[in-house]
């Protein structure tokens, strides 16, 4: 009987010195397994006289069955204290401040920003983007497009020449986007809508020129497109691009070789107050874009038919109209990769210019 309450000692013991659920089951084993101190005592009990038995068959019985029950005890309270330590290691404080990482420090630079604003306006209008190549060739970027040769506006564009190509045709870096209505009229049937944003280079620089800069073209052509539905578009871009909600244009007559008649086109603004330019309203005006019906010479060029299709086309400098619209004064600054310039007029990445979510939020 001594034997067994010292047994027991030890194995309670055992069991409150068991600090997780391998050593738990450790002690269960040598004690209640079958070759376990308890067990051992237990099967004794067939070689007792039934004297004995009686008296210790219940002492066994008992130890084995608080044995058991400390186990169970020891194990839950083991299991409990192994779910608090995860809870504690895995807590979340979801009140700390957002971690900034680098996808939120980064910004976008507003030429970007001013592109992604002008497809989502476009493509809601259901235009498609096209872009074609920063080196083009004579052909592309003046004779399709109706330059006649040792036209002064060949001149005018400033171009930088480049070395002859393979097929001794003269090279060049693009003046305009123009080029890429006539590859895309090359590549579709008509009805043709895109719009076409991208590099353009010319051979002048100071605080409102830069001799790489950006532009939008546009071209529609299907059967019917006419100056009606030009100047829809256009105002509806300048609305929607400027977010205000109405705004007046004007549409003076211009020359441009790849466009009859040709068009500039100004837009209302408040120039009243000093550093500032408010769309809109006011008395002012202030020109923005080049455009025009798309001359026959061009459609033919394209390979298409001008007595069967018509279109128009327009072109308009992004670095100016992104330079009016967030007040940036210089556009040298645009490609000087100041960090701190772009912190400040930046934009964030996450925040994607949507029609429905707004364009500059
Ligand atoms: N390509 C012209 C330029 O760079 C802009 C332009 C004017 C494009 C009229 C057009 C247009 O498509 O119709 O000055």
């Amino acid at each position: 009987m001594t034997d067994l309450k010292a047994l027991e000692e030890t194995l309670l013991a055992e069991i409150a010195a068991a600090g997780d659920e391998q050593a738990i089951e450790a002690v269960r084993v040598a004690a209640l397994g079958k070759k376990g101190s308890v067990s051992e005592r237990l099967k004794s009990l067939g070689s007792m006289t039934p004297e004995e038995r009686q008296s210790f068959g219940p002492a066994i019985n008992g130890l084995k069955n608080r044995i058991g029950d400390a186990l169970s005890e020891r194990r839950a309270t083991l299991r409990d204290a192994a779910i608090d330590a995860r809870l504690a290691r895995e807590m979340l404080d979801v009140t700390l401040p957002v971690r900034q990482t680098p996808a939120e420090r980064g910004r976008i630079h507003p030429i970007t920003q001013v592109m992604d604003e002008i497809a989502a306006i476009f493509g809601d209008l259901g235009f498609a983007i096209a872009e074609g190549p920063d080196i083009e060739t004579d052909y592309y970027n003046f004779t399709a497009l109706n330059f006649p040769e040792g036209h002064p506006a060949r001149e005018m564009h400033d171009t930088f020449f480049l070395e002859k190509g393979e097929r001794d045709e003269a090279r060049l870096l693009r003046t305009h986007t123009s080029p890429v209505q006539i590859r895309t009229m090359e590549a579709q049937e008509p009805p043709i809508r895109i719009v076409i944003p991208g590099k353009t280079y010319r051979c002048d620089f100071d605080a409102t020129h830069s001799p790489m800069f950006h532009q939008l073209e546009g071209l529609v052509i299907d059967k019917t497109a006419n100056v009606a539905n030009m100047k829809w578009v256009l105002t509806e871009f300048c609305k929607a691009f400027f977010e205000v909600p109405s705004l007046n244009m004007r549409f003076r007559p211009s020359f441009f070789p790849f466009t009859e008649p040709s068009l500039e086109v100004d837009i209302q603004c408040d120039r009243s107050r000093p550093g500032e330019v408010l769309f809109g309203q006011g008395n002012d005006w202030m020109e923005i874009l080049g455009c025009g019906m798309v001359h026959p010479n061009v459609l033919r060029f394209g390979g298409l038919d001008p007595d069967e299709y018509q279109g128009f086309a327009w072109g308009m400098g992004i670095d100016r109209i992104a330079m009016l619209k967030y007040g940036m004064p210089d556009l040298r600054a645009f490609f000087d990769a100041d960090v701190r310039w772009l912190s400040h007029y930046g934009f964030r990445p996450l925040d994607m210019p949507t029609l429905f979510g707004g364009l500059s939020s």
